[in-house]
């Protein structure tokens, strides 16, 4: 039986009403959650990804400071930006896009965002307190996925989740939110990566297989066990001429034979995508009320 289609564009959309109707009631005690963005350089990629932020803060009512700098832009400068807005009471999230242009020095700049605004969740200390299970802003990818996981009802505890790609945005925060003691937690994670040997004896294994390889085609329906559920957290593009950019998007899972196997399966576009975003508005709410002292949890 072909597998259920995960659909990322309603959970987002679910969550996206719930963060207006808090915005909304922010708003009535005069807090207005921001987000300060910084985008260096002309990479068409990042820039889709920066406008698809800044669309997503105005739809639900976060203020967006937008700062597009040129790709020459120096270290001093970009760091400059970022003090600035550490300093600025009405930004209450930095988002700086990567990849930075090669000659910056990429953790550094990560490094100087104010850990209390570090609504990606890259900042060591942020890091640092997910590891450990203290309340921490979780990076927006991986947080994302379990978000997609638990409110489509998929059990984690005690789960055996397979995770194919090990980078610091997705792969490694991914598994340490999934060990977590927690109720969004529980599981038992395998990292895979590029350099595991024989990868489907692991990824037949899984209950949960999740694709963050950032290669088409990494798992095929023969390296799923029937009935796992499959997230794909690739985006890829593919040269095609029939569309109008001339590319599309195309996942690390080969989706059509796959999800005549798998119980459950995310799409690419419309699946992992539209909650990476989702989580940055997240993110970015719950800092304001951290802010203004409105945070229970
Ligand atoms: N580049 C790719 N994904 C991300 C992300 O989640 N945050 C930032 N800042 N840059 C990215």
């Amino acid at each position: 039986m072909a597998a259920r289609i995960i659909d990322g564009k309603q959970v987002a959309a679910d969550i996206r009403a719930e963060l207006k109707e808090e915005i909304a009631r922010l708003k009535a005690r005069g807090i207005i959650p921001g987000l300060g963005v910084i985008l260096v350089g002309e990479d068409p990629a990042s820039q889709s990804y920066v406008t698809g932020k800044e669309r997503a803060c105005d739809e639900i009512g976060i203020f967006s400071d937008d700062n597009r700098l040129p790709a020459q832009t120096s270290q001093r400068d970009l760091i400059a930006l970022v003090k600035r807005m550490n300093g600025d009471p009405r930004i209450h999230g930095i988002l700086v896009q990567l990849p930075l242009p090669k000659h910056l020095n990429e953790s550094e700049v990560l490094l100087a965002i104010d850990p209390n605004k570090d609504v990606d969740g890259f900042h060591p200390i942020n890091v640092g307190k997910m590891v450990v299970g203290e309340k921490a802003f979780l990076p927006c990818t991986p947080h994302g996925v379990v978000q997609l996981l638990v409110r489509n009802g998929v059990p984690l505890d005690g789960a055996h989740v397979v995770i194919v790609g090990r980078s610091n945005i997705v792969g490694k925060p991914l598994a340490n939110m999934l060990i977590q003691k927690s109720p969004t937690g529980n599981a038992t994670v395998t990292v895979c990566h590029t350099r595991t040997k024989d990868l489907a004896s692991y990824t037949r294994q899984a209950d949960i297989v999740i694709a963050a390889a950032g290669r088409p085609g990494t798992i095929t329906a023969d390296m799923i066990r029937a009935g796992a559920v499959v997230i794909d957290v690739g985006v890829n593009r593919v040269e095609d001429a029939t569309k109008k950019a001339g590319f599309r998007l195309v996942g690390d899972v080969d989706f059509d034979t796959v999800r005549e196997k798998a119980s459950l399966i995310t799409p690419v576009p419309g699946g992992v995508g539209p909650m990476t975003i989702t989580m940055l508005l997240y993110n970015t709410v719950e800092s304001a009320k951290r802010a203004a002292g409105l945070d229970q949890r």
